[in-house]
């Protein structure tokens, strides 16, 4: 066995969208091309395209890798017997929807095993729009995996995660998030006991930046934040299990050595990683407030302009200080549709039953908002400058309605008394005559 990685450990590439390249053995990358007649070192060269060959040029993700073995060099994929829950659509329903946090198990479970399926945009055969996922884990995979149906967004809750990809390692923790692009092979292992964290799982554009209109050339997410790993290979001939979701099954092959073993690569599509304490969180400083699109960390286009696939938004600590406000979130009804997680602490337009790695949906039209509780504290508030601290509670808002799985309406953790925490808001009308 041996592996080769960069003189340190785990190192960076930073930026975003641009054109990275990365050696683990010098001279490896061919000069002038990308498709040498015969390698200099002996390697296969493989192009991962992540969009079509004909996309416009700013729209192209594609990375050369140059590996011991290609790809295509594997047996027969085989279906596993174990199959993601939550792979059938629940039945209909237009309810807000809550859950509690998923338990961590108690056997030996790794990320593959610890995964289930809430809602998605569409059936799993169709792969389009967006899924999400929940994991709770309490080991690392020995097991390499690969997913055909779309990028991974992962949002640690517990547990820090490190991601060997073909590219490289990334390490994250909670309050980070990483991205795998679609067809990248990777596992995770864990640096703790345990993790739990949320996965949105993206079939359509691959995520970007947003645009910044009126905010100009600084803020929000920053270009230089986003880091991608830099080339690391295993070559290891020992048997590896290759698993991959195709149309939302899982099916695995059996190679005889390690996927990872990609010298060197070239290209923009990459897996990497963002800590969203990074976020420079944009408010109002007078008065009511921006909408919610203002926290976009992240954006896959519809072919709608404007509309989203999905925004990944995050509700970070920040300083509330708008006058003659009502503070909170306010009452909305949204045609877009909102499934809600929390990283951390507690989010400000819930006083309680919102839990960490717990998770709501409010679907297109569903009427939501503060709970009594926070509506009347903020109401009677005398509004002075205060932070909101130790919280990140995020979005996946996607313009297509999340069907939640069967698995999550007939789930313990289903909470049956959502609707209750809106049910006694005061009457304060007074009247004509006031
Ligand atoms: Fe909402």
């Amino acid at each position: 066995m041996l592996d080769h990685s960069s003189s340190e450990a785990l190192h960076y590439q930073s930026g975003f969208g641009n054109e990275f390249s990365s050696e683990a053995l010098p001279g490896t990358l061919p000069v002038g091309q990308n498709s040498p007649q015969r390698h200099t070192h002996g390697l296969y060269a493989e192009l991962l395209s992540g969009t079509a060959f004909t996309v416009p040029r700013k729209e192209a993700r594609r990375t050369w890798l140059y590996r011991i073995k290609p790809s295509a060099s594997h047996p027969r994929y085989e279906r596993l017997a174990r199959q993601i829950p939550g792979r059938t659509l629940g039945a209909i329903d237009p309810n807000r929807l809550r859950w509690n946090p998923l338990a961590i198990p108690t056997t030996p479970t790794d990320l593959l095993d610890g995964l289930v399926t809430v809602a998605a945009t569409s059936a799993p055969d169709q792969a389009d729009g967006i899924t999400v996922h929940l994991y709770a884990a309490n080991a690392s995979m020995q097991r390499a995996f690969f997913n055909a149906d779309g990028e991974w967004l992962m949002v640690p809750q517990s547990g820090r995660l490190r991601v060997v990809t073909e590219l490289g390692v990334l390490d994250v923790e909670p309050q980070e998030i990483v991205v795998v692009p679609r067809g990248m092979k990777f596992r995770v292992e864990l640096l703790d006991a345990s993790a739990r964290g949320y996965i949105c799982e993206n079939h359509g554009s691959a995520l970007r930046l947003p645009d910044l209109g009126p905010i100009g050339s600084n803020g929000l997410a920053n270009p230089r934040d986003f880091l991608a790993p830099v080339a690391q290979f295993e070559e290891r001939d020992e048997p590896c299990t290759l698993v991959q979701k195709f149309l939302g099954e899982l099916w695995a092959a059996e190679l005889p050595h390690s996927p990872f073993d990609v010298v060197a690569w070239h290209g923009n599509n990459v897996p990497y990683k963002y800590d969203l304490r990074r976020f420079n969180t944009i408010g109002t400083v007078s008065y009511d407030h921006p909408d919610p699109s203002i926290f976009t960390v992240l954006t896959a286009p519809s072919a709608v302009a404007g509309v989203a696939n999905v925004d990944f938004v995050i509700f970070p600590p920040r300083w509330m200080v708008a006058e003659k406000t009502f503070r909170p979130p306010w009452f909305h009804r949204n045609v877009m549709n909102e499934f809600m997680g929390l990283v951390e602490g507690a989010y400000d337009a819930k006083a309680d039953g919102f839990a960490p790695g717990g998770a709501s949906l409010h679907n297109c039209m569903s009427a939501h908002g503060p709970d009594n509780a926070t509506a009347e504290k903020a109401m009677a508030a005398d509004l002075q400058p205060h932070k909101i601290e130790g919280t990140m509670a995020f979005m996946f808002e996607t313009c297509k309605v999340l069907r939640p799985s069967e698995y999550a309406l007939e789930s313990p953790d289903l909470q049956s008394d959502y609707d209750a925490c809106w049910a006694n808001l005061a009457k304060t009308f007074k009247g004509a005559s006031a």
